[in-house]
């Protein structure tokens, strides 16, 4: 034990906790649901869970995963190019692309790993990548792993700025432009349509990490592509298994057969990490075929996005705008967030404060997150406590 390395830790901690920037994990005791069980504040309501379909606890998403247990065991104990690949994993990898429209797809234990996976493998010496400034951390940290890249950040959904950088790369191949789908700080989506042609124009790679908006936007919850009808005209998409498709871990890259095999041959979280489980590959795979046989679980998350962000504007609050399920409220400072959000703790309402460094200093916000699973009691419910605690700290008359 290194006494001074924990002292100097503690201090760090201990300036956190004055700043009343600390952050407190939460127990549940039961499943991810609409209600749950918290230890520490009882029974609750979730508005801070990305289960956007409510299918973490569907019983044939939970059945599949428990058949794939007895099946394939807890797991590979290998790398994939080692002896760590089921025949699952070539079934999961083929459902994603036709899902999404691509030629291919490679699964990894988390987006983290497909965003820090990616870029490196595929971005060496003579190559660009330019990068939305409010793209997620795993795209960010994923982008710098490409060290030998030339890298530039256009102004968030800034397309001038975003043809600046791309005339600034030309000669450079390839040049990869990269941006959420659905960001997910904002619930705002990318100018796509914007996007996919200025890459056409300068001959660039179009890369989505669609996280949120898989099973949140498109008619049939194919995504943020889905949306804006360019199904099969972004190059490389990236995405979760652990939010609205099952919520258990897991990540992809989709895009063309090229791609996917240059990723099994070097990408680095492929060759020297495991692969992802065969119980959260079973229970993945039944997600999207629930999802593809429940079209209308994308209906009725849409109706509660609208019920929801009503209610909210009625009692007087202002949530950013947005098409997808995240609906936040900004309330300026971190600390404030926070307690807010602990103030809607104590009436029941599971929510959660995000404050800097997560968001620009100054635009701390109460990020709330719908479900489709949500019912109007519930809502109303969680608006009834929005309206007191909105009064109790000011925020409204
Ligand atoms: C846009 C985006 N990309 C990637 C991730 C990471 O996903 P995972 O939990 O699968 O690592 C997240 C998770 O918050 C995300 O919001």
């Amino acid at each position: 034990m290194n006494s001074a390395f924990d002292a100097q830790l503690n201090k760090e901690l201990d300036a956190l906790k004055a700043a009343g920037t600390y952050k407190h994990l939460r127990h549940l005791t039961t499943p991810m649901a609409p209600e749950v069980h918290m230890e520490e504040a009882g029974d609750v309501i979730v508005l801070s869970s990305n289960n956007y379909l409510g299918l973490s606890d569907q019983q044939e998403v939970i059945d599949a995963g428990i058949e794939g247990l007895k099946k394939y065991g807890a797991g590979t104990a290998s790398v994939r190019f080692i002896c760590g690949t089921f025949d699952i994993h070539r079934t999961l990898e083929k459902r994603i692309a036709e899902f999404l429209g691509t030629e291919a797809s490679l699964t990894y234990v988390a987006c983290w790993n497909a965003n820090t996976g990616l870029f490196a493998t595929i971005c060496g010496e003579g190559s660009g990548i330019i990068s939305d400034e409010l793209n997620h951390a795993s795209i960010i940290d994923g982008v710098r792993l490409a060290s030998k890249a030339k890298r530039a950040v256009y102004k968030h959904g800034d397309m001038a700025d975003l043809e600046a950088k791309l005339k600034e790369m030309q000669g450079l191949s390839p040049v990869l432009v990269v941006t959420d789908g659905v960001f997910s700080m904002e619930g705002s989506i990318a100018k796509l349509p914007e996007i996919v042609a200025l890459c056409k124009k300068y001959n660039a790679v179009s890369v989505v990490d669609d996280s949120h908006g898989t099973g949140v936007m498109g008619k049939t919850g194919r995504g943020t592509i889905e949306h804006f009808g360019l199904t099969g005209q972004v190059d490389i998409i990236t995405g979760t298994l652990g939010k609205a498709l099952g919520g258990a871990a897991g990540g992809f890259v989709a895009g063309s057969e090229a791609l996917i095999d240059m990723l099994i041959q070097r990408s680095r979280p492929q060759l020297f990490s495991n692969a992802l489980p065969a119980t959260v590959a079973c229970s993945s795979l039944e997600a999207i075929d629930y999802l593809d046989k429940h079209p209308q679980l994308v209906d009725r998350l849409r109706q509660n996005i609208a019920y929801f962000r009503d209610g909210l504007k009625r009692l007087g609050f202002k949530p950013l705008d947005g098409p997808s399920a995240i609906v936040p409220i900004i309330v300026g400072d971190t600390a404030f967030a926070i307690s807010m959000s602990d103030k809607l703790l104590k009436r029941g309402i599971f929510v959660t404060g995000f404050g800097f460094p997560v968001v620009p200093e100054g635009t701390a916000r109460i990020r709330t997150q719908l479900s489709a699973k949500l019912t109007k009691d519930e809502m109303d419910r969680a608006l009834a406590a929005f309206g007191a605690v909105g009064k109790e700290v000011g925020l409204l008359t």
